[in-house]
């Protein structure tokens, strides 16, 4: 499974960046702003970004921890990964940010050290894995006592009237447009299935819990689109 997964995102990975911005009508970078926020790294704190993809995440948080901090991304899928040093130097040419590291590797058994991060973020990147509960035990693992954990991912809109126009746009339109604009449909359907049927809201929140994070924060953003959540180690 996580072979075909690093597969359909090596294979998008050219325009990874710009159907995010297409399908999500320009709002998806404001989503990882929030999930920024939620966190609210200290300056000079150690960040780990799983599932950092083209690195958008790992790069605000860079910033947000400036020159003293130290933010580590990691993800599956070299393509995705081979974008993220340009646009973080580029970056990096108007703004001061911490130092960044990019290591290819497996959300679920991550190569690194026990408790060696201040904070971890994951952005649309849990519903990917085989196992979720796994991996957030695996996020708790490398993060510092009473240090937080943000999740960015997507779930479901429970508004009566914008939820099934936003079924209609992410089953039939999405796959049209995302198809079109990366060649590959096929990973614009899997967005939307795998998304239709992932826990959200208090279900993920629950696993969060049992994964042995606590004061959990829960919070929609764009009538449920995505979902925000924070957890603390414990
Ligand atoms: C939808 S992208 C999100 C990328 C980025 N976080 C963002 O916000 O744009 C999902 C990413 O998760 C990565 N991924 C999927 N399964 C993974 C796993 N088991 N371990 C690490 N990364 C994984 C994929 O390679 C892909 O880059």
């Amino acid at each position: 499974m996580s072979l075909a997964i690093q597969q359909m995102f090596d294979a998008i990975s050219a325009r990874y960046d710009l159907a995010n911005r297409v399908l999500s009508l320009g709002i998806d970078p404001s989503w990882r702003r929030s999930a920024l926020r939620l966190l609210a790294p200290r300056p000079g704190a150690t960040v780990l970004d799983v599932a950092t993809g083209t690195g958008d995440l790992a790069i605000a948080l860079s910033q947000a921890v400036g020159i003293t901090g130290r933010v580590v991304g990691v993800d599956l899928a070299a393509g995705m990964l081979r974008l993220a040093p340009a646009k973080a130097a580029a970056v990096r040419r108007r703004a001061a940010m911490a130092a960044l590291g990019w290591i290819q590797g497996d959300a679920l058994a991550l190569p690194l050290a026990s408790a060696s991060f201040d904070a971890a973020t994951m952005a649309f990147g849990i519903r990917n894995t085989d196992d979720p509960l796994g991996a957030l035990c695996e996020l708790r693992r490398v993060v510092k006592r009473g240090g937080r954990i943000v999740i960015l991912e997507f779930g479901q809109p429970r508004d009566r009237l914008f939820a099934p126009l936003y079924q209609l746009y992410s089953r039939h339109v999405m796959p049209r447009i995302g198809g079109l604009l990366t060649g590959a449909a096929a990973a614009y359907s899997y967005l939307p299935r795998t998304a239709a049927a992932f826990p959200c809201g208090t279900a993920f929140a629950a696993w969060m819990r049992e994964a042995g994070l606590a004061r959990i924060v829960v919070r929609p953003l764009f009538l449920g689109v995505a979902w925000l959540y924070r957890g603390e180690v414990l």
